[in-house]
């Protein structure tokens, strides 16, 4: 049993962001420009959002973005920071508990970066609707982490972390209509809330839709 289980998800997350001004760091995530080099722009979801780091970069880099969240926090930081930096034009923010809906119409690229959560979080369905959701020719992104940071303290012991295989194997895609298009463990630099270095390791999926 998770120790957040008597909240709602929605309660968590808002908890979580009303705990500092700031939780991420405002820039993009590592893994998400290298997987869009040389990918034309067009329509992006970005799932779980957060305060915005990637739906911002993406709206600087052309693309016309929905940014979804469960936390209404999160998302006037997003907004703020689209405001900020010239692009809320390119961004429309949609708040959702993607355990029980989803974005409505098809995208060129889905992205779920980090879609972690320690409470309810229906992360097989939500990555299936978000399949459904990829129009011919486009992508969907998918980078977790592929174990908890060592100081996490909110982390259960007994939540999963799957590895990309297992993700994969949940989501279940036609090979005729899907092709895997990068499937990798990626290992990145960080420092701990003591400036104490660690490394990161991040599972990165990028499927593709047969056009
Ligand atoms: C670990 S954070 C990652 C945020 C951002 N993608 C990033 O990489 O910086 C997970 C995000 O998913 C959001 N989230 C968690 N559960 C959700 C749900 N059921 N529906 C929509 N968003 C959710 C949280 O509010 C949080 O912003």
């Amino acid at each position: 049993m998770s120790p957040h289980d008597d909240q709602t998800a929605q309660e968590y997350w808002e908890a979580h962001y009303g705990e500092r001004e700031r939780i991420w760091s405002g820039r993009v995530n590592a893994q998400l420009p290298g997987i869009l080099a040389g990918v034309a722009p067009g329509r992006a979801l970005d799932l779980g959002c957060g305060e915005g780091g990637d739906a911002v970069w993406l709206a600087e880099n052309g693309w016309q973005v929905t940014a979804v969240d469960i936390s209404d926090t999160a998302i006037g930081r997003a907004a703020a920071a689209a405001d900020a930096r010239g692009v809320r034009d390119r961004i429309e923010f949609e708040r959702h508990d993607l355990s029980d809906t989803f974005p409505e119409g098809t995208f060129d690229l889905i992205s779920a970066q980090f879609l972690h959560s320690t409470v309810r979080l229906e992360r097989p369905q939500i990555l299936r609707n978000a399949a459904d959701a990829v129009a011919p020719g486009g992508r969907l992104v998918i980078v977790d982490h592929a174990a908890p940071p060592p100081f996490s303290k909110k982390v259960p012991h007994d939540h999963p972390f799957p590895s990309p295989e297992e993700v994969l194997a949940e989501l279940d895609l036609p090979d005729a209509q899907w092709e895997r298009a990068r499937v990798d463990v990626v290992e990145r630099d960080g420092t701990d809330p003591d400036g104490q270095p660690f490394t990161w390791r991040d599972n990165v999926m990028v499927l593709r839709r047969r056009a």
